[in-house]
């Protein structure tokens, strides 16, 4: 870049640099040896990202290089190692919502045996005479790709892979949209469901017997309160609230299940605590036999534009998503799996302002599923389900609102839950990465 008269310097971290006018983050090129040092670079260049958008310089370009083969790790060919260090583009997509004026691009490039010069010189080109295109992938050989997203209706009516003697464990599949879809799968297959989630299925007081709402639940709890002269602050008694109303959702999911002809049983645990994972699959193994399937629903949202994402936020959306997801294969290595699908998010393929860290999050999820689908071969169907809002779970009824005032259609629950199954049976097991969704897809990236 020198040499084409660009004032560039090498620096290992942004703050050491004063009056730049860019930043390229070349540390998805690094020579990964584990898992989490691969796992490190998402949130790296999220920082890379966030000190730059602190930065009082007029920022003009921000660019993250990647080795996923060139191919942003679309065609299985990056390693099972370098896989887990994909959410970059998921970074770049959100800045580019964040800050339009801003020259932001993605770059995926096959090392190979190429050597350090050369690698240089194919980005540098790239920078200063490639096209206008946020997302390139350059391959060894010389080609040099984009990214396009194409329509491709499912085929419906094919072969459910599930059937009643097959145990699926599912990540947040006791609440929420992910408990919605569970439900028609059930009643589609009729197997066997071990759901996950951190919710106490505790006994409910009697006091709260006809109460609904979160308010009344609030006052019913408020009242037994009272009456044990014990003082409780908001916060507690609305976190109690909210403990007696989940406890009722996964109860009536597990209901559901039944209803429609499967089986169901609850497990509390935190999907990112690998020990206590490894033990309820243990008791699933023995309870109910061998794992065939695995859904990864769990996840949580802190929406923040990345100039003000704390690390702790950052961490936990994350963490639920990423982490979990490496519980979830870790406990399932040596299990014949014959589903394998992951609740992802448009936000990757799109990015969204103030999901950053959810849209990397999900982007890792994308990709990862891509590498599983290669290693596991055609035995298993791998899904990433990048779904558009619904309408219900994570979107509240002020968000639901917002979605409305841009005219964004929402997914129905019945709809919703008849996609996942459709695309679980479906004969179009090579598409992995999948965007669901009404009119939100917007301009995919060119
Ligand atoms: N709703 C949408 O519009 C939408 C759109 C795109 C993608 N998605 C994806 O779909 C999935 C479900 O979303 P949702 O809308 O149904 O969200 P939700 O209502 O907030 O449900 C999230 C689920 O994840 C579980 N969970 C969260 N953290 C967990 C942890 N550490 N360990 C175990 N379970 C955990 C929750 O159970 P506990 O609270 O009991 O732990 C709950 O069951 C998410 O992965 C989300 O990213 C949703």
């Amino acid at each position: 870049m020198q040499a084409d008269g660009v004032d560039a310097s090498l620096v290992n971290d942004v703050h050491e640099a004063a009056g730049f006018a860019g930043v390229i983050f070349l540390g998805g090129l690094a020579d990964f040896k584990t898992t989490d040092q691969a796992l490190d670079v998402n949130r790296r260049a999220f920082e890379a990202a966030r000190s730059l958008a602190c930065s009082e310089s007029e920022t003009q370009l921000f660019v993250t290089v990647s080795d996923l083969g060139g191919h942003f790790g679309l065609d299985g060919s990056a390693s099972t190692v370098t896989m887990w260090s994909s959410g970059l583009t998921g970074l770049t997509r959100t800045a580019s919502l964040e800050w339009p004026a801003c020259d932001i691009r993605a770059i995926d490039i096959e090392r190979g045996t190429q050597d350090a010069w050369s690698v240089a010189d194919a980005i540098a080109t790239e920078l200063i005479a490639g096209g206008a295109e946020p997302e390139v992938g350059l391959t060894a050989d010389g080609t040099r790709r984009v990214l396009i997203t194409a329509e491709a209706p499912v085929q419906t009516g094919g072969r459910l892979p599930l059937g009643p003697s097959d145990v699926v464990v599912v990540s947040g599949g006791a609440r929420g949209v992910t408990a919605t879809t569970m439900i028609e799968l059930a009643g589609a297959s009729g197997a066997t469901f071990v759901l996950l989630g951190r919710s106490v299925l505790a006994d409910e007081p009697a006091s709260c017997a006809g109460a609904t709402t979160d308010a009344e639940v609030k006052k019913a709890l408020l009242s037994d309160s009272l009456a044990a002269g014990e003082k409780i602050d908001p916060k507690e008694l609305s976190w109690r609230a909210q403990g007696v109303l989940a406890a009722r959702e996964v109860r009536a999911t597990i209901a559901s299940i039944a209803n429609v002809g499967g089986k169901a049983r609850y497990i509390a645990v935190d999907i990112t605590d690998q020990p206590a994972v490894a033990a309820a699959f243990e008791s699933i193994r023995a309870q109910e036999g061998p794992i065939t399937g695995v859904v990864h629903g769990a996840g949580v949202l802190a929406d923040k534009l990345i100039a003000e994402q704390s690390d702790e936020a950052f961490h936990k959306v994350f963490t639920t998503k990423v982490k979990g997801l490496q519980v979830l294969l870790d406990a399932t290595a040596a299990d014949q799996l014959k589903v394998l699908c992951l609740f992802s998010s448009v936000a990757a393929h799109s990015g969204n302002r103030g999901q950053a860290a959810y849209a990397i999050a999900n982007e890792v999820l994308n990709k990862v599923a891509s590498t599983e689908r290669a290693r596991r071969g055609s035995s298993c169907v791998v899904k990433a389900l990048g779904w558009g809002p619904w309408d219900g779970g994570m979107v509240t009824p002020a968000l639901k609102a917002h979605f409305e005032e841009m005219g964004v259609s929402l997914i129905g629950l019945d709809e919703g839950a008849k996609a996942l199954v459709d695309e679980i049976a479906s004969s179009q097991v090579g598409e992995v990465e999948l965007v669901l969704g009404g009119g939100l897809l917007g301009t995919p990236p060119q």
